[in-house]
């Protein structure tokens, strides 16, 4: 029997055509993967929480993780990123959906932990909330064995285990599938770098001619760099690390730090995954341009200081769906995007299908390799194998219909080698 908390099962039709859209453009773990899933049934048996993104592409995985034969539980990994229709559409599908959008602090881990009652054989977690939660919560399902393994969608998750694994506090075996090339190159580059575009183009902005300030030059800020600076804008970067400092200027564009780039910016965003990267005090905010719009894409909502943004404005009006003016006591009009989360998956959809089809062609391969290889796995943060990497990279191709040269034998060897030289 389905368990489930969602919004309103009401919008299952609506949500069902929004994962057929996505399907359509998720060629490799939405058919070839799929196909092959349901054929061989490698997750039979198993049960897979996840805790994502409730999208209609996250809505694919889970079509693809059944097809293989495993239960799937599902809540969301961002209080506003679920959408309902999707979420709902789900349960008539017998996944086990516990996501709302817009939940409380509270209600989102009480859907992390209706996902880890069941208990889970694979934690798909996107942001670490889950694992932490199953380490704090529910220890005997990690002594007991019950857990298998783990994989982990974001960057700022891959930092969370970093440091618990530095602590010696991780005690399970965890692949960090966002450092996958066919991943982050990909989805965090090509997903967040487009999705600036959707997030803002409900404000009715023309990029061109205005000054955007990007903080960050990694996976994410750089793609979204690169769109804006497309659009026609005059992008600004902001680094803390002098080799992405020095590649964003030699990418040609300003670089500084974000006090001296605030008072320009028309439009400021944010992918660090750090804390209060525009500084929570009244000089900060007083550096703020009327009518600047404020926008994070990085995981938690504290880049940008919305706490602080809150208290300092003497009056908040919503203006649209997730998004607020905050008239400062001055009259400054300031325009925060999503409350401070993720603006491309609250204002628009999230990354384009095709990309997230990479990300969770890797998500499927592992949950297969991880049931496979259960006896051999030791607690700890495990690459993911090139192989499975390179496999999703070359299925991603063939479904383009696109063709690569191969090594020869002799070309293997000259590159693995030291013989030949001059
Ligand atoms: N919105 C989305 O859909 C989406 C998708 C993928 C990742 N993410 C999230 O975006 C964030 C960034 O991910 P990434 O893969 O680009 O990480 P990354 O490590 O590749 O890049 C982060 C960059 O920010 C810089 N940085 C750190 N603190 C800074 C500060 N105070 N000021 C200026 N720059 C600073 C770092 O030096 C680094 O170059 C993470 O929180 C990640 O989880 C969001």
């Amino acid at each position: 029997m389905v368990n489930y908390k969602v919004a309103d099962e009401n919008l299952a039709e609506k949500g069902k055509e929004a994962i057929y859209i996505a399907e359509n453009k998720m060629p490799v773990v939405a058919k070839i993967l799929r196909e092959r899933f349901l054929k061989e049934k490698p997750l039979e048996g198993i049960k897979i929480a996840g805790c994502l993104h409730i999208t209609k592409e996250t809505a694919n995985l889970a079509r693809t993780l059944k097809a293989g034969g495993a239960e799937v539980y599902l809540c969301g990994s961002n209080p506003l990123s679920t959408q309902d229709d999707v979420a709902a559409a789900l349960v008539k599908e017998d996944v086990n959906v516990f996501a709302w959008h817009g939940n409380t602090d509270e209600e989102f881990y009480w859907c992390i932990r209706e996902c880890l009652k069941a208990k889970p054989n694979i934690l798909i977690d996107d942001g670490a909330d889950m694992i932490v939660t199953a380490h704090k919560e529910f220890p005997e399902l990690i002594s007991s064995g019950t857990i298998i393994a783990c994989q982990e969608e974001t960057t700022t998750g891959v930092k969370r285990f970093r440091a618990m694994e530095k602590q010696g506090v991780l005690k399970v075996p965890l692949y960090p599938v966002n450092d996958a090339r066919c991943k982050n190159q990909f989805d965090n580059e090509l997903g967040t770098g487009q999705g600036i575009v959707s997030a803002i183009y409900g404000m009715h902005v023309l990029f061109a001619g205005r000054t955007v300030v990007i903080a960050g030059y990694g996976h994410c800020s750089s793609g979204m760099a690169l769109r804006a600076r497309g659009l026609g804008a005059n992008v600004i970067v902001t680094e803390v690390d002098p080799i992405k400092a020095l590649q964003a200027r030699f990418a040609g564009y300003q670089v500084m730090p974000i006090a001296k780039a605030l008072p320009d910016a028309d439009i400021v965003l944010t992918a660090t995954g750090c804390k209060h990267v525009i500084t929570p005090t009244k000089e900060m905010f007083d550096l703020l341009k009327d009518g600047v719009i404020l926008g994070n894409l990085g995981h938690f909502d504290i880049e940008i200081p919305t706490k602080e943004l809150y208290e300092y404005a003497k009056e908040i009006k919503p203006i649209r769906s997730n998004v607020e003016e905050l008239i400062f006591p001055d009259g400054k009009k300031v325009y925060l995007l999503a409350k401070g989360r993720l603006a491309n998956l609250v204002l628009s959809e999230g990354h384009p299908s095709e990309v997230m089809d990479m990300s969770f062609s890797l998500q499927s391969l592992m949950s297969e390799y991880i049931v496979k290889n259960k006896d051999s796995l030791k607690p700890g943060i495990i690459e993911v194998p090139e192989d499975i990497d390179d496999k999703v990279g070359f299925l991603k191709l063939k479904s383009m219909g696109i063709e690569i040269d191969t090594l020869t034998e002799e070309q293997y060897n000259y590159i693995h080698g030291f013989e030949e030289g001059t």
